[in-house]
């Protein structure tokens, strides 16, 4: 089966394509460094061509509010109305659990407005909703500093391994679309705050890490169960330990 990887080149995109290869499937890696544009739709028409399934894992390169709207809202407009030209029959697209509960944030609002378009769109879908990658955890210390500390509110948390999305994706783009949403997380619960403050221990960052009842996630207020998923998520097997031993490997 040829399926498209939009974003084919970044962190979940890689691994998806080279796991659909080692089951045989035809995966194309579509991304701008592959000359394949979802802005412009450079590319696409060629890239479509006898595809049955997308799978959309692309993201914005700039995160501010409207950069980042315009990018889904754009990006996603462009590649549903390619997809239908060329009888794509399944359109998969990776989303945040909890985006419906965060849209005080411009990139939950980004998210959503995807997630609307998908819906609305003639092409039978499955939209992802995972939790946030262990690989990000560096990333949201970075996008949560206070003059010179991390402040993070102390609730739920359940990261997943980002082999783990890749997996889940794969099992979603190879099954039939659900028309609605899927949810997938880690095998363990955290607080945010805690297992940051270990994130960055292990790198040797020295930033502070403070438990803060206001502060905000993305821009977005969360409360306790806010970034952890429904009963029915598809938990993943990398426990933070282990994936934590991985990655000191791999970078040593
Ligand atoms: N971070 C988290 O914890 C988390 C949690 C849940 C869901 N997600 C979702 O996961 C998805 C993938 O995240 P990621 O970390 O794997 O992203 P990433 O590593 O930043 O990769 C982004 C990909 O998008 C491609 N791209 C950028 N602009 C494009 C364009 N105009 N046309 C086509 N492709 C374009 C990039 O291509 P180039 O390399 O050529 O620029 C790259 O392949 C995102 O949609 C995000 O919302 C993230």
């Amino acid at each position: 089966m040829k399926i498209v990887v939009i974003g084919g080149t970044g962190l979940i995109g890689s691994k998806l394509v080279q796991k659909l290869r080692e089951q045989g499937h035809e995966a194309v890696a579509a991304a701008p460094n592959t000359g394949v544009n979802t802005l412009t739709g450079q590319g696409l028409a060629e890239a479509l061509k006898g595809a049955s399934v997308v799978v959309d894992v692309s993201n914005s390169p700039d995160w501010d509010d409207a950069a980042v709207l315009k990018f889904f809202e754009t990006s996603t407009r462009n590649l549903l109305s390619y997809e239908a030209a060329a009888g794509v029959k399944h359109h998969v697209a990776l989303s945040v659990v909890g985006t419906d509960r965060m849209s005080e944030s411009g990139y939950m609002r980004a998210k959503l407005a995807q997630e609307k378009l998908i819906q609305q769109a003639s092409i039978p879908y499955s939209i992802v909703h995972a939790t946030q990658f262990f690989e990000f955890l560096k990333g949201l210390a970075d996008i949560s500093v206070v003059d010179g500390k991390v402040h993070l509110p102390h609730v739920l948390f359940q990261p997943m391994a980002a082999d783990d999305v890749a997996d889940a994706l794969a099992r979603v783009a190879l099954g039939a679309p659900v028309n609605g949403m899927v949810e997938i997380a880690g095998p363990e619960q955290f607080r945010v705050d805690e297992l940051v403050r270990r994130r960055l221990a292990a790198l040797n960052d020295p930033r502070e890490v403070v438990a803060d009842p206001n502060a905000r996630y993305g821009g977005a207020k969360i409360s306790e169960r806010t970034l952890v998923p429904g009963t029915n998520a598809r938990v993943g097997k990398t426990q933070f330990e282990t994936w934590l031993t991985q990655s000191a490997a791999r970078a040593a």
